[in-house]
């Protein structure tokens, strides 16, 4: 039996054709595909300013820098995403301020990020994730009471709507990643959505070194900056992926729905968030009690790879890694990410399956378990 990943980039002909047509087309690194691909981006972001780079993390990196983000700054985060959330706020020299999420939706505690505002606080950095996000409208009221930036790790959530806008639409700054297991893929990549065209162009400029072409045609360079640029075979394959991505996500979609028909009952589990509307699903969490189940989650995934079926996690406490504890965060400080932390699995869930890979994944789990 062949092995079921957990995640798998839906790489069809189109896509394949599109990367050879650029490479055979003389241009290969930015260039007219990368503009083109960037247009295609921005309309399904209502038209707003759009900037392709080659990860989300840059892309959080560059959003921090253009808000101003300094040292001695504080940026308030979940501790539930991906370690870039935090690194990116450490790497511009701020202070990451952890608070926790919501058990099921995983979306930040407002509640938290209210008693956490200090005179230092600059921006709020939110992750979303499948199947929920968190109140948007509060978020941004909150956000616009106390005069902060809000940047969304929407890493996760290409194609997820809040009453009917998809993310990224409307708000101050979202960023996306386009990773062979995100919702699309260009390979590596990301991309940032800004408020403005002048914000936009900070972009470009940060993205390339800080070269700034004076009018003489010459070049300047007034803040020392990396490379982030998307190259034009990616921008060929993130339009083919782009063309897709509808059918991809209603594929992804079906997929959840019959992991929420057919997961085994089990007491203490927690699933994700079932039937709100307009959510896409890049990944399948579940929440298992291996203590009340008397295993441990290493021999549960060594199980399920047994039967061929590989598992991710998503994600470890932010604030439990070394980087975490040595800025003096500790355990017990967040309980709902921390337990997500210990409990969590992602189960397969790609375009490259059906319902009977679900029917597999959940019958596996059912053995194990009893
Ligand atoms: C929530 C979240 N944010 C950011 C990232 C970083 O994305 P990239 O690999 O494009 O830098 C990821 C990647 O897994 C993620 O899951």
């Amino acid at each position: 039996m062949a092995l079921l990943n957990f995640s798998q980039p839906a790489l069809d002909a189109t896509t394949l054709a599109a990367a050879t047509d650029t490479m055979k087309s003389g241009w290969i690194a930015s260039g007219p595909r990368v503009i083109e691909f960037e247009r295609a981006l921005s309309a399904t972001f209502g038209g707003r300013p759009t900037r392709t780079l080659t990860s989300a993390t840059g892309a959080m990196e560059l959003a921090l820098l253009a808000c101003g983000v300094k040292p001695g700054d504080e940026v308030i985060t979940s501790t539930q995403s991906f370690f870039s959330t935090m690194n990116m706020i450490v790497k511009v020299g701020a202070r990451p301020v952890f608070v926790d999420c919501d058990l099921v939706t995983r979306a930040i505690d407002l509640d938290q990020v209210t008693a956490a505002i200090t005179p230092r606080t600059k921006a709020i950095v939110p992750t979303h994730f499948p199947g929920a996000l968190g109140d948007m409208d509060a978020l941004y009221a909150l956000a616009r009471r106390h005069h902060l930036r809000v940047i969304e790790d929407a890493a996760l959530v290409q194609g997820s709507t809040w009453n009917g806008q998809p993310i990224g639409s409307f708000g101050d700054i979202a960023t996306f990643s386009f990773h062979p297991n995100k919702n699309m893929t260009t390979i590596e990549g990301g991309a940032i959505v800004v408020p403005d065209e002048v914000t936009a162009r900070r972009i470009e400029v940060l993205r390339f070194h800080g070269i700034e072409r004076l009018a003489d045609d010459t070049r300047d360079v007034a803040v020392a900056s990396g490379k982030y640029n998307m190259s034009d075979v990616s921008a060929a394959i993130g339009l083919a992926q782009l063309a897709q991505l509808p059918a991809f996500l209603a594929q992804r979609q079906r997929l959840a729905e019959r992991y929420f028909e057919v997961f085994p009952a089990i007491d203490g589990a927690v699933l994700p968030p079932r039937g709100v509307p307009g959510q896409s699903w890049n990944m399948f969490c579940v929440l298992l009690p291996f203590d009340a189940l008397g295993t441990t989650r290493q021999a549960f995934r060594a199980a399920l790879r047994e039967r061929e079926i590989a598992t991710g996690l998503s994600y470890e406490p932010s604030h439990l890694t070394t980087l975490g504890r040595s800025l003096g965060w500790r355990e017990g400080q967040f309980p709902n990410a921390e337990r997500i932390g210990r409990e969590t699995v992602t189960i397969p869930l790609h375009c490259g399956m059906n319902e009977a890979d679900v029917d597999r994944v959940c019958a596996a789990i059912a053995d194990i378990i009893t």
